[in-house]
């Protein structure tokens, strides 16, 4: 099955990212046919600094090829090194209604949040669905957050296969409820544009600050606590098996044990499961010119999954006389 999905290079990478999104697809490449890449051009509507556009990417590749996936087992690229997919974005946006993005939940919190309305930021879904549809995709792994997006997605290819036969495959969101959304240190969403998150790759003494920095509320050490309501808890359990999530549940449950204690151990697991991936990061940002060789033939590799769908739309439209 085709599996696509991609990520933006805008900032350092946190818990949110890694498990709800990245950890997945990584599996994915063992049995799938995986296609990820690094959504540049999306970044774009929140970065307006070219360097700093240009090293996130190659960082963000770094970040997906150390946490382990393998560009022989998938199809790994960066976004505008295939600048054919905005041809496909003017071509969907003929078939999107202007209401079907002002639905759009992602859209409007910028909106509230005071980000000024512009026009990449408002057909920002419609890029996706060139994304997604250009490589015929059948399921794309996000976090709960943009499902609506691969909704939008379906709804256009639907329009766009009316107007002119059965082009496009309809995509299905996959979303894992277990982390469909991992809280940050407020308890909130785990975002970057919250500044609540927990980064995978940063400095011992920051991670062990941001650890602390996770709201708990004032029950006292000797009482009894309720896992379920408490920040600490539901990003360790993303750590844990089953069973170990059970024995932790029991320590909360039965008093005698304080928010620092266990924070203190969700620093240290977190330190731990990911420094060799660390290393492994500072290896490949070490030799952009290797990191630049995989993306190139990652290109390669995407351009030719895409020129099939692209002949068909180019000859369907009319584009192709
Ligand atoms: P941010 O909200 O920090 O800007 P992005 O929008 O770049 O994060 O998200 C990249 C990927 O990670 C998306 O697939 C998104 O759904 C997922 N993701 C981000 N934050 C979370 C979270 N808190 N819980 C689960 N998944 C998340
Ligand atoms: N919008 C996604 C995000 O911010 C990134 C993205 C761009 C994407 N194009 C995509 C995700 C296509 C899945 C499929 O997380």
């Amino acid at each position: 099955m085709r599996v696509l999905s991609g990520i933006q290079p805008s900032g350092s990478l946190h818990l949110g990212n890694f498990f709800g999104m990245m950890k997945k697809m990584i599996e994915h490449q063992e049995q799938e046919d995986l296609f990820c890449f690094i959504a540049n051009y999306h970044a774009m509507t929140s970065v307006a600094d070219g360097k700093q556009l240009a090293q996130g990417t190659l960082e963000a590749a770094a970040n997906f090829l150390a946490l382990g996936l393998d560009p022989e087992k998938s199809t790994f690229w960066v976004q505008s090194d295939l600048p054919e997919v905005q041809e496909l974005a003017w071509a969907l946006s003929n078939f999107t209604p202007m209401g079907l993005l002002e639905r759009c939940h992602s859209y409007k919190d910028k909106i509230a949040r005071g980000i000024a309305a512009n026009h990449g930021l408002f057909a920002y879904p419609v890029l996706m669905a060139a994304d997604i549809l250009l490589f015929q995709s059948e399921k794309v792994p996000v976090g709960k957050d943009q499902k609506q997006h691969v909704e939008v997605t379906r709804d256009i290819a639907i329009k766009f296969n009316n107007a002119y036969g059965d082009i496009f495959t309809l995509p299905e969101p996959e979303i894992d409820d277990e982390v469909a959304t991992v809280p940050g240190i407020d308890g909130q969403k785990m975002s970057k544009s919250y500044g609540n998150t927990i980064d995978l790759f940063q400095e011992e003494k920051a991670l062990r600050k941001s650890v602390m920095r996770i709201v708990t509320d004032p029950t006292p050490v000797e009482d009894p606590k309720d896992p379920d309501k408490c920040n600490v808890f539901q990003i360790y359990r993303l750590f844990l098996n089953k069973e170990e999530e059970k024995s932790l549940r029991q320590r909360y449950l039965a008093g005698g044990m304080g928010y620092g204690e266990i924070k203190e151990e969700l620093f240290v697991t977190v330190r731990d499961f990911f420094a060799p991936y660390a290393a492994r990061r500072q290896e490949l940002l070490a030799d952009k010119d290797g990191l630049r060789q995989i993306l190139a033939d990652g290109r390669d590799k995407a351009r030719h999954a895409a020129s099939k769908t692209l002949r068909k739309v180019r000859k369907k439209t009319g584009l192709a006389y």
